[in-house]
């Protein structure tokens, strides 16, 4: 065979991959179960066409690439991924490598490197962001795996990936599943941004009774500043753009119930499960489940009536609400890579955190400016809670008490701001010396005599004198 790379799964995410790899100068052979799809992929390629190797069978297919193969799949994550390897890795040698390009679940990904590990053959599992556009103009590439599959395609994926600047968005980042977590925890950091700005929109529309077309003016003032990324700016032409049918602006029209994929729920699963908070991330993803209970929520405006809304305006301005989502954003982020440093720990991965915020500047959904300052940051030192990094201490001491100020007067008037108002419970946590978990560790011991630390002495396993109030 000679096309240097392979590609199974031409939906919108693997056709403009193939594209992408093709426009780069690779060649590359394509696969797809139902033939038509091929046909119709490789009649529209256009000049690209001489780079594509259309096939017909999995025979053909992996009969057209050049060995040692790199085969990618981009396929729909769960059992299509597994049935995929099974059909094909008794047709591939055993040095051949399989890429799943998709958003799987990390721990799957961990499970098909073991076996391919068992099996003496050879998995990566690859995240992939950017959307169609991303797959099409240039992604951000997550990849974990054995380190010789990364010096086989590594080269491909830089070549394929965005650029900021010219350094690639793309990188290896561990063994296994590292790079779908780190996919995995994109897309939590990614539900928390889309929630927080979801929850400024909501104080500016329901708050100051602005218009949508103004929210959107708003939103592109702030993304001439430090909140400059691409969510922001997205916001503003969702915000600004005007139904066709109706003239009506389109945001007004959009029903109010949030889909969810799963990723930022694994998210959470998994800050749960490493004993790591991402507690803003998880409160952006119960929002998004929230929000599809429409019915409820209706129900619940009949019972209660609706909230009073209307907020001051020498209250709050809305560089207030810019500040809060910067002290917001610091706050998701020091979650979101302190799960990364946890997983990192626990799996024994290399997880280059300041690598990572590199890769995340371009191609991403969640690019923006402020992930340069968190690679320096993190470059300085990985371990360190983002937070206390000189540079963004001194952005918090600026903006949180604009953050307080936006959850407070969201209590106040009973507008929801439950991602802001984690972010703000989370700093003022992180920021106290002496919590209040003497109180629970009182209780813990008073009830099932579980110990605790003292102040004033060394040791663990003391006890109260509860005895002596019991009953
Ligand atoms: C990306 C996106 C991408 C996709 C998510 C959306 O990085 O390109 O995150 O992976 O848009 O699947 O997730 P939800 O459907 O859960 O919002």
């Amino acid at each position: 065979g000679a096309a240097e790379i392979g590609l199974i799964g031409l939906g919108t995410m693997g056709g403009n991959l193939a594209l992408n790899i093709a426009e780069n100068g690779f060649s590359i052979a394509v696969f797809n179960r139902t033939v038509a799809k091929t046909d119709s992929f490789f009649a529209s390629a256009g000049p690209l066409a001489d780079k594509i190797v259309p096939t017909k069978t999995l025979q053909d297919f992996v009969a057209s690439i050049k060995k040692p193969r790199a085969v990618i799949l981009m396929v729909p994550a769960g059992e299509a991924v597994d049935a995929q390897i099974a059909a094909l890795r008794p047709l591939l040698d055993s040095d051949d490598l399989i890429i799943d390009a998709g958003n799987a679940n990390y721990h799957d990904t961990n499970r098909r490197n073991d076996d391919a590990k068992a099996s003496g053959t050879r998995f990566m599992g690859i995240g992939v962001s950017g959307g169609e556009e991303g797959a099409r103009f240039g992604p951000s590439i997550m990849a974990g795996g054995p380190t010789d599959a990364w010096d086989q395609v590594g080269h491909i994926l830089e070549a394929i990936s965005a650029k900021h600047g010219d350094v690639p968005c793309a990188a290896h980042l561990g063994d296994s599943g590292a790079g779908h977590l780190v996919k995995t925890v994109h897309n939590g950091i990614e539900y928390a941004d889309m929630q927080m700005i979801a929850e400024v929109y909501g104080v500016m529309r329901d708050g100051f009774g602005m218009s949508a077309a103004e929210i959107g003016d708003v939103f592109d003032q702030w993304n001439g500043g430090i909140l400059q990324s691409y969510l922001i700016e997205i916001s503003a032409k969702v915000a600004k753009t005007a139904d066709p049918d109706s003239g009506n602006p389109m945001l007004d029209i959009i029903l109010d119930r949030a889909g969810q994929k799963g990723t930022g729920r694994w998210t959470a699963i998994e800050a749960l499960m490493l004993g790591t908070p991402a507690s803003a991330i998880e409160a952006a993803v119960a929002a998004r489940t929230m929000s599809a209970r429409l019915d409820e929520r209706k129900k619940g405006e009949a019972v209660f009536g609706a909230a009073p809304a209307a907020v001051d305006k020498a209250a709050i301005a809305t560089s207030m609400l810019e500040a809060a989502l910067v002290a917001g954003k610091i706050v998701c982020y020091a979650q979101g890579f302190g799960l990364i440093l946890e997983a990192a720990k626990q799996y024994g991965w290399a997880m280059p955190l300041p690598e990572i915020a590199k890769i995340w500047r371009e191609g991403c959904i969640i690019r923006s400016a402020m992930l340069n300052d968190m690679a320096d940051a993190l470059a300085e030192d990985p371990e360190r809670n983002l937070m206390l990094a000189p540079f963004f201490a001194d952005k918090l001491k600026d903006t949180h008490d604009a953050l307080r100020k936006v959850v407070a007067e969201g209590a106040l008037k009973g507008l929801p701001v439950p991602a802001l108002s984690s972010a703000l419970s989370y700093f003022d946590i992180m920021r106290t010396q002496r919590s209040t978990a003497n109180m629970l560790q009182g209780q813990r011991d008073f009830f099932g005599a579980h110990g605790f630390e003292r102040t004033d002495k060394d040791g663990s396993g003391y006890h109260g004198p509860w005895a002596m109030n019991a009953g």
